[in-house]
């Protein structure tokens, strides 16, 4: 896929991407199991510079100092959320920010869009300008839930999947796994909407127990070296 494509593709649906993915009982659910993740990881004290690398419409642009897109359309909702925040637009494999600028970088939602030449092109990027010992945070769909449930994206939008060998793999000699967190075992797309908040503490135990593989994503803390 060109990257041409999906960022013109964020460009046209800004205006809707809020209301269409998170105003729901699914939506709201994902965002939450996030956050819990990212609440016990930055340590917004002590990590005092922090990016957001495609931050999209701003949705979880408060743990950040800075943000970042290559979409103008999606920043613009971003930059009207939060006045606080350093934006820039620019591609997450061409940054222009200065070498080892930040204590942690977070990315959700990109990885799964591309091809494994961007993100491994995007590797390099964030382990230049994350300082020695600092964390990127990202997630990526799962390749044996796929599997198990035979399960195939036919586009780009959400087509990668990989597994935390896979992620260890792409990684070396730039990044080092310290964790991962299961997102989402249970199918709670196919839940009642009434069953879905209630269901987020069991599902949150499940997708990190011995069936983490198996949750719909991951969500890998990696150190820089
Ligand atoms: C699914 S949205 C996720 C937005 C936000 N992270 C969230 O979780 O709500 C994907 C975002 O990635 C951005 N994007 C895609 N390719 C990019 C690239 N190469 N560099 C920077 N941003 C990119 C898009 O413009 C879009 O805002």
């Amino acid at each position: 896929m060109k990257q041409n494509e999906v960022i013109s593709y964020y460009n046209e649906i800004a205006d809707k991407y809020d209301d269409s993915r998170f105003n729901n009982t699914y939506g709201r659910f994902i965002d939450a199991e996030e956050r819990k993740v990212l609440d016990e990881i930055i340590d917004t004290d002590s990590d005092r510079m922090r990016l957001e690398v495609a931050c999209g419409t701003g949705r979880l642009t408060n743990y950040a100092t800075h943000g970042l897109d290559a979409s103008c359309e999606m920043l613009s909702f971003a930059r009207k959320r939060h006045s606080n925040v350093e934006f820039r637009e620019a591609s997450a494999t061409s940054t222009g920010y200065e070498n080892s600028m930040f204590d942690v970088v977070y990315s959700f939602h990109l990885f799964m869009h591309l091809d494994l030449d961007t993100i491994n092109e995007i590797f390099d990027e964030m382990h230049r300008i994350i300082r020695h010992g600092g964390r990127l945070i990202i997630d990526i769909p799962s390749h044996s839930r796929r599997k198990l449930l035979n399960h195939r994206q036919q586009t780009w939008h959400g087509g990668t999947e990989l597994d935390e060998n896979d992620i260890e793999q792409l990684v070396k000699d730039r990044f080092k796994l310290k964790r991962s967190y299961g997102i989402m075992l249970l199918p709670v797309h196919k839940l009642p909407n009434w069953m879905r908040m209630p269901l987020l503490k069991i599902d949150s135990r499940l997708a990190n127990g011995f069936l983490k593989k198996y949750s719909s994503y991951l969500i890998y803390e990696l150190v820089n070296q």
